[in-house]
């Protein structure tokens, strides 16, 4: 049973992005109304944070159906049972983890995935948890010379170097990233969008994703990339997020970038992640 609508609490994780929404069952059948609450917090804040959830995997796909279409990635192993929510593990004797560079899901994709919603089933303990940085902010502290070339220039990105067959996956992705054959799309976005659901310009580049400035060569592109990759992982625009079991988290791919962090080394991390579908931007 879902709590009443007037127990939802906001509490901010920092000025800039990330918040934790208190009092709500997600286990449950949310209303209307308290779906209209969590999806105004998620654009306030970008990031939404929900503690002590129990959620199986079906309760997780119905919280995100609440959102959209399930965008199943084509990449990650998924959990067994469920083709539609997608596994992030490490093992105890595996050293790489999965998104451990300043990355957006699924920016490959002509329509890249609206949000993200992770779920911590084993966690360490201590380490992995997961940074994330505000686009918006990006955005808004560069000079408006900047910000206006940006507005128009448009950028690609792929998965190819990424997960395609001559990315040179470690062998520790064994089992865990597959069907390299798939990654075959390459897409341009602008270089700042408009957020469809905030109204607000985010900056959208990512260093695992963005390969170069539609126009421009390699070399050119990775002048300005490299420096807007620096500018975006500023410790000012982001928040940290520290998981226990029954944490989910959801993201919103189009205004922030986030990184898994790899200091855990031999212990176990088990999440469960389904991305929502977004649309062209
Ligand atoms: C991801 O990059 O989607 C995974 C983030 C995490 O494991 O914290």
């Amino acid at each position: 049973m879902s709590r009443d609508f007037k127990s939802i609490s906001v509490n901010p994780l920092s000025g800039n992005l990330g918040a934790e929404i208190a009092g709500v069952d997600l286990s449950g059948a949310l209303t209307n109304a308290q779906f209209s609450e969590i999806r105004d917090a998620f654009h306030r804040h970008s990031v939404i944070v929900f503690r002590d959830q129990e959620l199986d995997p079906d309760d997780h796909l119905a919280f995100a159906r609440r959102w959209g279409e399930i965008n199943v990635n084509r990449f990650f192993t998924p959990v067994e049972g469920h083709p539609m929510v997608a596994e992030v593990r490490k093992e105890p004797d595996q050293t790489e983890n999965i998104g451990s560079g300043w990355h957006t899901d699924h920016s490959y994709d002509t329509a890249p995935a609206l949000g993200s919603i992770l779920v911590a089933r084993v966690v360490p303990e201590f380490g992995g948890d997961t940074l994330f940085s505000s686009m918006y902010m990006a955005y808004d502290m560069l000079s408006p010379g900047l910000q206006k070339v940006l507005e128009g220039l448009k950028a690609w990105h792929s998965s190819r170097h990424v997960f395609g067959p001559n990315a040179g996956a470690e062998t520790s992705r064994t089992g865990r990233i597959g069907n390299p054959d798939k990654a075959t799309q390459d897409s341009l976005h602008p270089m700042v969008i408009t957020h469809p659901g905030s109204g607000r310009k985010a900056l959208y580049v990512n260093p695992e994703f963005t390969t170069h400035i539609d126009g421009w060569s390699h070399e050119e592109s990775a002048a300005l990339l490299g420096y807007l990759f620096q500018h975006g992982a500023n410790p000012h625009f982001t928040c940290r997020l520290s998981w226990a079991e029954g944490t989910l988290a959801m993201w919103d791919n189009r205004a922030t970038w986030h990184c898994a962090l790899n200091d855990y080394p031999g212990q176990r991390r088990l999440m469960h992640r389904i991305t929502v579908e977004g649309e062209p931007l």
